[in-house]
């Protein structure tokens, strides 16, 4: 069994102190800092932009991993990798050139990485897998923080896992990712787990970190 990295969604954290729930994830022991970009466009929700990604990078040294739900999001990628992104992730649904899009985040050199919305098929990534660095496979409708995982997902990342094959390609899992479901989720192959609510829930970062990992590695 792969070791399982946890990237805390900081949509979950309080916005008004943003720093210093970076340092707090980050001293809590998170591998990665899971930023969810969102437009009120193609997602039913408004979120940050490239200057708050701005604001939170001199407050970790972690992997900024940049989730980028906007439409259309080429316009915006170069902001977002000039803020200090380390993984810029743009929706394979986003835009009509995926191809693209991801050889525009490599240009800027950052890593790669596309997600896929739950009921979008893997097939759509077939010809792009020597672009990426990172899949990330939604596992919620994305918009909001805390709802409930689609079961129906973690054949989706059992697929994906085999379609990668023995490529430097990162499966990152997105949404609903407790202790109860984070077991599945790297059963089925994930090696990155994107935890918000979880982590942030009851101020025990460090506690509810250990356990999500806990419960990856016990599968
Ligand atoms: C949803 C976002 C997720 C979300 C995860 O649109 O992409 O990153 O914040 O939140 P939880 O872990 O609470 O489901
Ligand atoms: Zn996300």
């Amino acid at each position: 069994m792969r070791d399982v990295l946890i990237a805390p969604s900081v949509l979950s954290a309080d916005f008004a102190r943003l720093g210093e729930e970076v340092r707090a994830i980050d001293t809590a022991g998170c591998d990665w800092v899971h930023v969810d970009v969102m437009d009120g466009h193609f997602v039913p929700n408004i979120t940050i932009g490239p200057m708050v990604v701005q604001a939170i990078r001199p407050h970790t040294k972690k992997v900024l991993d940049v989730h980028l739900m906007i439409a259309p999001a080429d316009p915006y990628i170069e902001a977002f990798a000039k803020a200090g992104s380390d993984i810029i992730t743009v929706h394979a649904e986003a835009g009509p050139h995926l191809d693209r899009s991801l050889q525009l985040i490599r240009a800027l050199g950052k890593k790669a990485g596309v997600s896929l919305t739950p009921h979008t098929p893997e097939s759509v990534i077939a010809y792009v897998l020597e672009r990426l660095d990172l899949i990330l496979v939604m596992t919620v409708n994305p918009g909001f923080g805390g709802q409930a995982f689609i079961p129906g997902m973690t054949e989706k990342i059992a697929r994906i896992r085999s379609m990668i094959g023995a490529r430097p390609i990162h499966l990152e899992v997105d949404g609903g990712v407790t202790v109860e479901t984070a077991g599945a989720c790297a059963r089925a192959g994930a090696d990155v787990l994107v935890a918000g609510s979880a982590t942030f829930k009851g101020g025990k970062y460090k506690e509810n970190m250990d356990a999500i990992r806990a419960a990856a590695a016990k599968a």
